[in-house]
């Protein structure tokens, strides 16, 4: 399919803009410092904290699962049914637990993934959030997809 061109110069750290690539949900994020430093708080509770089962580019495989830090392009595509999952960044709706620092939560069947798009232990998801191909131009102010 033909290449989409996403304008990420108004996105807001914090925020996620949702794109339509190849009939697929696709989120962009940009995180915060203080979203990029929670994550490696989160290693000790991922199924796959290093995303060995490889869901994402090789320029992607690394800490952030991102070609830059801050910004994070997902398959907003759940890895258990397919349903989307909710953006929940901030600190903890009690069904997410205390130590919730921020991620995506799967309505469906519960299923909770960071923001990195690493999912938890103990959860029906078996993978990570897939990171599809993408590359920055522009002074890394847009994206294609
Ligand atoms: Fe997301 Fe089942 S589809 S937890």
């Amino acid at each position: 399919g033909a290449p989409a061109e996403v304008d990420l110069s108004k996105l807001e750290p914090g925020q996620k803009i949702d794109v339509e690539w190849r009939g697929k949900p696709v989120w962009v994020v940009k995180r915060t410092p203080e979203m990029l430093a929670n994550l490696a708080k989160n290693d000790g509770k991922l199924a796959d904290p290093n995303s060995e089962a490889n869901q994402q580019p090789d320029y992607c495989k690394n800490p952030t699962r991102s070609r830059k830090p801050d910004i994070w392009v997902a398959e907003g595509v759940c890895t258990h049914l397919g349903c989307s999952p909710t953006f929940r960044p901030e600190l903890a709706p009690a069904d997410l637990g205390a130590d919730w620092l921020g991620g995506f939560y799967c309505p469906c069947h519960g299923s909770k993934f960071d923001l990195a798009g690493r999912v938890f232990s103990g959860v029906p998801a078996p993978t990570n959030l897939v990171v599809p191909p993408h590359k920055f131009f522009g002074d890394g102010d847009s994206m294609l997809l």
